[in-house]
């Protein structure tokens, strides 16, 4: 089957680990410095074994620096379990999010009685407490030097907030306090666990617990200044089929729109059950923002009607095409926390991922712009790049031929009074050069000011942060 031109962008890549200097077109603004770290999947076979899903590749991070001098870029594997012991014995050797390693009667039998979870974790970086960190879903986060890209080992949490599932898309205070949840699902009744971590002990505290009888996969979730709310889609695991059913991690979930999508709210700071709201199924990987409108609840995501687009990411459908496949679209909840009703509704038609917002300025509060990834052409994968106007549905669009851009990502100018006085920066894998570029927009016009070429391709990658160098101990942009 012919590979779509982006496929390119989901080939395994060498990494850089020296930095290197990259020449600019145009003009960085002078007060642009810092460093721009990603994270996503850089290699997908371990000798003569494949990786099945885009979320299973081996963990590849990237640092574009921007100082005086320049720009500078530098890439370097994850080296955590999952990477060392592929490269030790030359086979996948832990469980992905879509793959399993090839097992031996005993090893599956062992393997009941005792998960593995996988460190490979490739899909966001985050400040917690004194370290940067990359995550995944499983509830290890790998320590790394953002400026050397050095991994420095697993965080290893002295408490007893057991649940094998995470988010990657923790929520965060200005004071570094974060917010997160795991899921446990090793017992009959699931429990829905949520925390809240203090960034000068870097200790967690479980803030509430909710059981369900079937767990939703959830990949991120929404907080307010009052609030923390999990989204409970209908695409749910039975938890003995994770143990018994012999299918990776993702394939024990069933899609089963009859129970629609459940709305779980949590006070913020004591973690109590405030309500469970159900409203019409539907699907999405990520939350836009949220913020309290008087007794409401607004909750906005990057909404799918269903969950067909987790299919869709199947490495060889990927690769071959993106023909039918719906954009998600932002979405708002209403929850009315008098009524205990939702409401739902469309807030634009143009289509987005991996959205990111002004998160410093503008997370749980009332908000204007979204930036993301788009889709131009029918079946081009996402080869555009949007910011949206949410009070409006109103849409600005970049793109260029042959180009994929990554998950834009907003830094805000000094002082900066506007909600989009600042810049966007994207990775942009140019197919027909067959090389990335690190691109700088006007985050108001939404225009090219510079771009820096790398000399090769870059695999296209999922989230990442800008480190302001002004900032350095601020995780200022989620
Ligand atoms: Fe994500």
């Amino acid at each position: 089957m012919p590979s779509a031109p982006y496929a390119l962008g989901l080939t395994t890549a060498n990494e850089h680990p020296e930095s290197r200097a990259l020449p600019v077109r145009g003009t960085l603004p002078p007060w642009l410095r810092g460093t721009l770290v990603r994270n996503g999947p850089g290699r997908f076979e371990v000798e003569d074994e494949a990786y099945n899903h885009w979320f299973d590749g081996l963990a590849l991070l990237h640092a574009f620096t921007i100082t005086e001098a320049g720009v500078s870029y530098r890439s370097r594997f994850l080296q955590s379990s999952a990477y060392t012991e592929a490269e030790a014995e030359g086979r996948i050797t832990q469980s992905a999010f879509a793959t399993d390693p090839c097992r031996s009667l005993f090893e599956r039998v062992m393997t009941v009685f005792r998960p593995q979870l996988t460190d490979n974790a490739n899909v966001s970086i985050h400040r917690l407490a004194g370290d940067w960190v990359a995550l995944t879903e499983t509830p290890l986060p790998v320590r790394f030097d953002p400026h050397t890209l050095d991994t420095l080992g697993v965080v290893d949490y002295d408490d007893t907030l057991s649940g094998p599932l995470t988010t990657a898309h923790p929520h965060r205070l200005p004071d570094g306090t974060l917010y997160s949840y795991v899921v446990d699902f090793s017992k009959p009744t699931s429990t829905y666990r949520l925390y809240r971590l203090d960034a000068a002990t870097a200790t967690r505290k479980e803030l509430g617990t909710h059981a369900v009888r079937r767990p939703s996969y959830m990949h991120s979730f929404a907080m307010t200044g009052r609030y923390l709310a999990l989204v409970a889609f209908p695409l749910v695991l039975d938890p003995l089929d994770v143990l018994l059913s012999g299918k990776p991690f993702i394939e024990n979930f069933e899609w089963q729109p009859e129970r629609g999508t459940q709305i779980h709210v949590f006070e913020r700071d004591t973690g109590t059950h405030v309500t469970t709201v159900p409203t019409d199924p539907m699907f999405a990987f990520h939350h836009i923002n949220a913020f309290d409108d008087g007794d409401a609840l607004c909750i906005d995501l990057a909404s799918y009607p269903d969950a067909t687009i987790v299919d869709r990411m199947y490495l060889d459908a990927l690769r071959s095409g993106w023909d039918d496949v719906e954009m998600a679209r932002p979405e708002r909840l209403r929850v009315n926390l008098k009524q205990h009703t939702a409401t739902h509704e469309r807030l634009s038609d143009t289509g987005i991922e991996v959205p990111r917002i002004h998160y410093a300025a503008c997370n749980g509060q009332p908000y204007r712009y979204v930036y993301g990834t788009g889709n131009r052409t029918p079946g081009n994968f996402t080869d555009e790049l949007v910011k949206i106007d949410m009070t409006t549905g109103n849409a600005q669009h970049w793109h260029a031929d042959g180009c994929f851009p990554s998950e834009p990502i907003f830094a805000a100018a000094p002082r900066s009074t506007a909600e989009d006085e600042g810049v966007v920066l994207s990775v942009v894998l140019d197919t027909e050069a067959e090389r990335s570029f690190l691109l700088v927009l006007d985050a108001e016009s939404f225009t090219e000011i510079a771009r820096a070429p790398a000399p090769q391709a870059i695999p296209l990658s999922f989230h990442g942060q800008f480190l302001d160098a002004d900032a350095p101990l601020q995780d200022l942009h989620r």
